[in-house]
């Protein structure tokens, strides 16, 4: 390795997912080993994703790292063990241009910068994409699976998704179903070392294209238990966590996969909103009991239990994480512009807000919706199939904004240099 000032970087984009079957329960809190397996959802990086940069240089004196530009300290155990298990697997790099010759033992000494940035679309009432990110819940699920994605291109490791899943399960646990895009499964494994609990791919984003995903970001004061000791208390009060674990997820995980691999909609519903149902529940039967919904998220469940009903056959599955926000699955494009036309019925936006900014992502489902308009929310009519009125159009504000998105790819490294989020020559965040 030659002591040049050289700055050796690469920048990638990866997605966030969504549970579709939870993770919720360790059996191992070091190691990030779960109680059971989960399924999920990989959702489109055009809408909502991590960028993250990698350097590494002879000049840097230590590991440093910033988030949404600010810098955070890399001292904690998960980080720690991270960081660790990539050096371990760094091979050889070689880039003549760069005059840059860094050999396998030479990752001990050097040191890294990695910037991960949440892009997020601009959303009503929310300052920068960092907010909208600290909202949904997901920054550190998301920034994990990013920088273990960059860091391994950056280091030439050589190992499939998979492999460098079980290294960013140890920074968060559901962070390893990122490493794929579509229709994702995280085996719990049976081995104590955690080296068979690894994230596989079911299905890709192109298998069942027609779904439709909408985001309601369900306004909240409440400060949420974090899932990392909600799920330590679960595993060590809750009865029903561990009927959980044994009896119905391994069932349910299996039928989950025959339903994605049929593009069966009603079993992937029926499925999908017992299982958040039965999450909840858990998180009830824990002592303290743990509330993530709030009543604006039982009122979507009413609706869209409601809709699904009236239809015969499900239109919309509903699944909520460790907060208040619903996350709803559209079977096709037309069932979504119905059930936007019905949301922005319920919980329309505060009288002064752009549509544009309330419904965000793929914002193009407003014109098929007819909501591209001014007045055009207040002119809409409650849905026919909801005969029994849930509550009429008096929510303003309940609802922050919507996300409309689809399920996406995986990580993917971005070949074009002005993306990226160090200077190239000093290897700080720009
Ligand atoms: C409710 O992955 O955030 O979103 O492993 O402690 O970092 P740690 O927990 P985390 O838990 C996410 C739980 C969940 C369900 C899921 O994504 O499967």
């Amino acid at each position: 390795m030659a002591a040049e000032k050289w700055v050796y970087m690469v920048t990638a984009q990866t997605p966030t997912n969504i549970a579709v079957i939870k993770y919720w329960g360790k059996r191992d809190e070091v190691r990030i080993l779960p109680v059971n397996d989960s399924i999920s959802v990989t959702l489109d990086p055009d809408h909502l994703c991590t960028v993250t940069t990698v350097a590494v240089s002879p000049s840097f004196d230590r590991d440093r790292m910033w988030l949404n530009g600010k810098e955070i300290s890399l001292s904690g155990s998960r980080y720690q063990n991270c960081l660790r298990e990539i050096r371990g697997r760094a091979g050889d790099v070689e880039d003549k241009e760069k005059g840059v010759k860094i050999e396998k033992k030479d990752w001990e000494k050097l040191h890294l910068h990695i910037a991960s940035h949440n892009n997020f679309p601009t959303a009503a009432g929310l300052a920068s994409s960092a907010a909208g990110f600290a909202c949904l819940g997901i920054v550190l699920c998301l920034s994990v699976s990013s920088w273990v994605f960059s860091l391994a291109k950056l280091m030439n490791v050589d190992e499939d998704a998979s492999h460098l899943s079980a290294i960013a399960r140890q920074g968060s646990g559901s962070a390893c179903r990122s490493l794929f895009g579509g229709f994702v499964k995280w085996e719990m494994g049976s081995k104590e070392d955690g080296s068979d609990s690894v994230a596989v791919q079911l299905a890709d984003e192109k298998h069942w294209n027609d779904l439709v995903i909408i985001i309601a970001v369900v306004s909240s004061r409440q400060k949420e238990t974090s899932s990392t000791s909600g799920m330590r208390e679960s595993v060590e009060t809750s009865l029903l966590l561990q009927h959980r674990a044994k009896e119905v997820v391994p069932k349910r995980t299996l039928q989950m996969e025959e339903a994605i691999k049929n593009r069966d909609f009603a079993s992937f519903t029926q499925l999908s909103c017992a299982d958040s149902n039965q999450f909840h529940a858990v998180c009830l039967d824990t002592s303290p009991p743990i509330f993530y919904m709030n009543d604006t998220s039982h009122r979507i469940i009413s609706l869209v239990e409601k809709w699904n009903r009236s239809e015969g056959t499900p239109q919309v599955a509903y699944t909520f994480d460790a907060g208040p926000n619903a996350v709803l699955i559209a079977r096709n494009r037309k069932v979504a512009v119905q059930l936007l036309q019905g949301l922005l019925y319920y919980f329309p936006p505060k009288s002064e807000t752009d549509m544009k900014s309330y419904v965000v992502g793929d914002n193009s489902i407003l014109k098929e919706a007819g909501l591209d308009g001014a007045n055009s929310v207040e002119n809409l009519q409650p849905p026919p199939e909801i005969k029994d009125n849930i509550g009429s159009q008096d929510q303003k504000g309940e609802v922050s904004y919507f996300i409309c998105t689809k399920p996406g790819r995986g990580p993917v490294v971005l070949p074009d240099q002005t993306q990226a989020l160090l200077d190239p020559e000093t290897g700080l965040p720009k």
